[in-house]
């Protein structure tokens, strides 16, 4: 099975889903059956390691920032059969360029977060690009309770 993350610039959230998704993965025993890459919808920044802030925030929880080069979504992301976008814009522009019949591989990632209100919208993971630490923090703590959650349920679909 092959999971695609998406955000905007792949420098911030989709590469904090992707790293935070592996380790998880590789903890469930899963990281042979289930891979996670990620990519951007924009290309500005292809080929460049993620965001200073971003890396800092991962890298003080634990995590390995340093192997990310941010790659920008296309044709060759349309065999994934998970493609999981950080908000609303990302979803629209993934849309537009997958062709109509693989749509429904497309989900909102904030649809696994174990805070949000059943049957409500599904939430953003908000764009920390402009604001503060903080909000690095919190794309962190994000990520990570919705990445349980996904993973659990990977395990109870694909455990033996
Ligand atoms: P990301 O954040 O989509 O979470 O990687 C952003 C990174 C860069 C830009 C916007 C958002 N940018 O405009 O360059």
């Amino acid at each position: 099975m092959k999971i695609a993350v998406v955000c905007l610039g792949n420098i911030c959230r989709s590469p904090t889903a992707d790293v935070v998704l592996n380790a998880r993965l590789a903890e469930a025993g899963l990281d042979d059956r289930v891979t996670v890459e990620s990519c951007g919808t924009g290309g500005w920044h292809v080929g460049e390691p993620m965001d200073s802030r971003t890396a800092a925030v991962l890298t003080d929880a634990g995590y390995d920032a340093s192997r990310h080069r941010a790659r920008q979504f296309g044709p060759s992301w349309f065999d994934h059969d998970l493609i999981l976008v950080m908000d609303s814009s990302n979803e629209a522009d993934v849309l537009d360029q997958l062709p109509t019949g693989l749509h429904d591989r497309v989900h909102l990632f904030r649809e696994w977060d174990p805070e949000v209100v059943p049957g409500g919208a599904v939430p953003d993971v908000p764009d920390p690009w402009y604001g503060g630490t903080q909000g690095f923090r919190e794309v962190l703590a994000t990520v990570e309770r919705t990445s349980d959650a996904l993973v659990a349920e990977l395990e109870a679909r694909l455990g033996d």
